[in-house]
């Protein structure tokens, strides 16, 4: 029986994840070199100082501990004037009806993303009532495919991880799922999210019916 959903945020309710590429983009542009929307890909569902790891891995860029941090806070302060001018047209298609389906059928709803921004994109969005608990990057330690976010989601609202089912747009997000015991629906295409239990482009293609028909078992 399904009675919990786990949400990560970024591409799969809201869609913050060209905000974070223009972002890391003008960082990139800044350090002197290309930032393209295939390097993005990788940066999903990653935590704010390993993408900058990454970002600066493709530049071919080796900086100190000191540079790296003046580095990804300025990238913040950007993507943070972005997301200040949100609203809820930002909102993915078919999110906000699934998310009120689910507490139709009393079904747990919990946040769990790597973002530490993400309480302010849920309260610009009007998103915040439709959670019973918020799991976000201020309150973990380890980053995805960490199972931690979606472990302490599943505590909060005190349902055991088996009946718990994780939405996410990233396949390190569908492999934290995996690891902590859950089903997995990935948002996007089956090419990089092969490993989750069922895929669909977008929420507007699942119901909880139909959730509960895929995963009978549980
Ligand atoms: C999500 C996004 C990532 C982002 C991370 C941290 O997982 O998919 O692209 O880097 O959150 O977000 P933050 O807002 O804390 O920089
Ligand atoms: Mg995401």
């Amino acid at each position: 029986e399904i009675k919990a959903c786990l949400f990560d945020l970024d591409g799969v309710l809201v869609d913050t994840a060209r905000y974070h590429y223009i972002a890391w983009r003008e960082l990139a542009e800044e350090l002197g070199f290309d930032f393209t929307e295939h390097d993005n890909e990788r940066l999903k569902g990653v935590s704010r100082a390993a993408s900058l790891n990454i970002l600066l891995e493709i530049g071919g860029i080796t900086l100190g501990e000191e540079e790296k941090a003046r580095l990804a806070e300025q990238k913040n302060n950007r993507y943070v004037e972005y997301i200040a001018k949100m609203d809820s047209s930002e909102i993915l298609p078919g999110a906000l009806d699934f998310l009120k389906e689910c507490r139709e059928h009393s079904i747990k709803v919990a946040l769990g993303s790597a973002s530490k921004n993400a309480m302010t994109i849920l309260n610009n969005t009007g998103l915040t009532p439709y959670f019973d608990a918020i799991i976000d990057g201020t309150h973990t330690s380890a980053a995805k495919p960490d199972p931690e976010v979606f472990l302490l989601g599943a505590q909060a609202v005190n349902i055991a991880p088996e009946h718990c089912v994780v939405f996410e747009d990233a396949e390190a997000g569908i492999l934290a799922a995996t690891r902590a015991g859950m089903r997995s629906v990935g948002i996007g295409s089956p090419e990089t999210l092969g490993a989750a239990n069922l895929v669909v482009p977008s929420l507007q293609q699942i119901s909880v019916d139909a959730l509960r028909e895929s995963f009978a078992a549980i």
